[in-house]
């Protein structure tokens, strides 16, 4: 069975003297439609956030100011993305495990969600992971 990775999505750029200015618009620059948005900020120094994976929710985040890593793992291959141009989104497919972590002062992650929020549809654990890994994939 095929096994989704996330990628990274170049928003448009426009810029001018007056600044810069980016968008995103759903089934164009991110493969979904855009049910939700939330953001997280005034992260402490050295907190993790978002460890876990969605069963259905797909997703985009952006940096939209500062920077921050999001390790994956899709049960077969791992990495990582450094993002910190708010002109780029990380889009994950659902069935991924992912982190957020190493957040720098004042940074600013947007993350748009295909489904509106369910803790049904989360897989917390790691174990839980392993279990919806091999029953995909049997
Ligand atoms: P959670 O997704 O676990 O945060 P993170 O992935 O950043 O570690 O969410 C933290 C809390 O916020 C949890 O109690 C659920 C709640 N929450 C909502 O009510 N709506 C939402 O859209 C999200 C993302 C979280």
């Amino acid at each position: 069975m095929k096994k989704n990775k996330p990628c990274l999505i170049h928003l448009p750029k426009i810029s001018d003297r007056r600044g810069n200015l980016s968008f995103v618009e759903e089934f164009n620059h991110v493969p979904f439609k855009i049910m939700r948005a939330y953001w997280i900020y005034d992260v402490p120094g050295g907190e993790i956030r978002g460890g876990h994976a969605y069963r259905d929710n797909e997703e985009t985040i952006i940096a939209l100011s500062g920077s921050f890593n999001i390790a994956w793992n899709n049960g077969e291959e791992s990495g990582e993305f450094l993002l910190n141009r708010s002109y780029y989104g990380l889009y994950i497919p659902n069935g991924i495990w992912r982190e957020i972590r190493d957040f720098s002062t004042n940074s600013l992650a947007l993350i748009l969600g295909s489904t509106p929020y369910d803790e049904k549809d989360y897989i917390r654990t790691p174990q839980q992971y392993e279990r919806f890994y091999h029953e995909l994939c049997q």
